[in-house]
């Protein structure tokens, strides 16, 4: 009778196992082209603010599945070696580790790759403010002869007979003709989802996690202009990386700052690359600092190899140029600062190690694991 209801019971365990794997496989197959296309749900935090979606690219399933795939797959360049994937992995939160990456045939980019984050908040994309929307961008990879050097053209040929991504742009767009308009949707798509929300600062801002004195330190270090008349210690760093997104404001060009890394003489053009002005020369994007622990090395030229070098740099390494952000110059915790002087922060060593404290707060290893921004070959 025991024995009896044992088998009984293994045997409902059995079926509920045999149910749970198919309704695994189900769910599996909503990336397949067979399923109906939805729109795509997506989870963005409330304190992230609004952002917008271009009306013509909506979020669907099947295309932010499609997406995905695009986004690691090697056919997209000339050699097929080389996939978006490739200088921006998720491991180390979409960047490379490298100061300058890596395209077709070893060939060199001349700045370093940027994280792909929270870029549903973002208009100005690259370090030079290069583009504004994600569709835009990915063009510039896609046939950059030192990226994946190939032809939107040729791109959409190889997809064209490539078996399995007629039906999956059929799903995603309702067209099985490929075309580099809906490559880039696609890619664009993806990228709108790549949302880093689950960091300790974030369950900090949610009230799920209440910081170690240091971390609390380090944020308030950030977060504060120093005044040494007022008493108030301060890094500065919040007056350029804001709260929450912790990079530059990007609505306009305001988020691109001169941020003392080099004197006139050795100073690149950045920002006036692009806008022609020479009073946007050596102004970079201030990128966003999210799961920076794991983005070095650092600046667009990833000359610095770690955080607390970034600190240093702050701290007593500023350079003078025409173009030096007014907000670094002014910014001192020494009450007997002169601003004709060589600039100082001057934060103590266990400041120092308050501000690392709350820049490794910013690591969400639930990001960096997430299994719907992984590689699906
Ligand atoms: C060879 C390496 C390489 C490849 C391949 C590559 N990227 Fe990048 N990515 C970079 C570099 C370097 C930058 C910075 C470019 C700049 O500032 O001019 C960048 C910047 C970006 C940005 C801007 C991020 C921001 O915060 O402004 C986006 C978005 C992006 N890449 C998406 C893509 C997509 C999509 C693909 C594939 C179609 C791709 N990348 C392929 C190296 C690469
Ligand atoms: C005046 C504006 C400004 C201030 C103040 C500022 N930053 Fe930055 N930050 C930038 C800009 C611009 C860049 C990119 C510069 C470049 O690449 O050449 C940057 C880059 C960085 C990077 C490297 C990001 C990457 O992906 O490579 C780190 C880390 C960083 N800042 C941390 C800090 C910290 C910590 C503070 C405070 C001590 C601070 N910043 C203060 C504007 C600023």
């Amino acid at each position: 009778m025991q024995l009896d209801y044992y088998k009984q019971s293994i045997q409902l365990i059995g079926v509920g196992l045999a149910m749970t794997l198919f309704v695994v496989a189900c769910q599996d197959k909503t990336t397949g082209p067979e399923e109906p296309n939805k729109p795509f749900l997506l989870k963005a935090p409330y304190y992230f603010g609004d952002y917008t979606l271009p009306p013509d690219n909506p979020l669907t399933e099947g295309g932010v599945a499609l997406g995905r795939m695009l986004f690691y797959e090697k056919k997209l360049s000339v050699d097929n070696t080389i996939a978006c994937g490739s200088c921006h992995l998720q491991s180390k939160a979409f960047t490379d580790g490298k100061p300058f990456s890596e395209g077709v045939a070893s060939k060199r980019t001349d700045v370093s790759a940027m994280s792909i984050v929270n870029l549903l908040w973002e208009s100005q994309l690259t370090w030079t403010a290069k583009e504004q929307t994600l569709e835009k961008q990915a063009i510039i990879p896609m046939q950059h002869p030192n990226e994946m050097n190939q032809s939107i053209a040729e791109a959409v040929r190889k997809l064209q007979s490539d078996s399995r991504y007629p039906p999956l742009f059929k799903r995603a767009f309702g067209t099985d003709k490929i075309t580099g308009g809906l490559i880039t949707n696609a890619l664009a798509q993806f990228q709108r989802t790549v949302i880093s929300k689950d960091s300790k600062y974030d369950q900090f801002l949610r009230g799920e996690y209440t910081p170690t004195d240091s971390e609390m330190r380090g944020l308030r270090l950030f977060f504060s202009h120093p005044d040494p008349i007022a008493g108030t210690r301060g890094a500065n760093c919040g007056d350029c990386h804001l709260p929450v997104r912790l990079g530059g404001n990007t609505l306009g060009l305001s988020g691109f700052h001169n941020n003392g890394i080099d004197t006139d003489e050795k100073l690149r053009d950045g920002l006036m690359s692009t806008t022609a002005n020479p009073k946007d020369k050596g102004k970079f994007k201030a990128p966003s600092l999210r799961n920076i622990a794991l983005t070095a090395p650092y600046m667009h030229d990833g000359r610095f190899k770690t955080l607390e070098e970034v600190i240093n740099h702050y701290n007593s390494g500023i350079k003078r140029s025409a173009t030096l952000d007014p907000l670094i110059v002014a910014a001192s915790n020494d009450p007997r600062f002169n601003p004709t002087d060589p600039i100082k922060l001057g934060l103590t060593d266990s400041e120092k190690k308050d501000l690392l404290a709350f820049l490794d707060m910013l690591t969400d290893e639930a990001f960096l694991k997430n299994p719907d921004y992984s590689d699906p070959f």
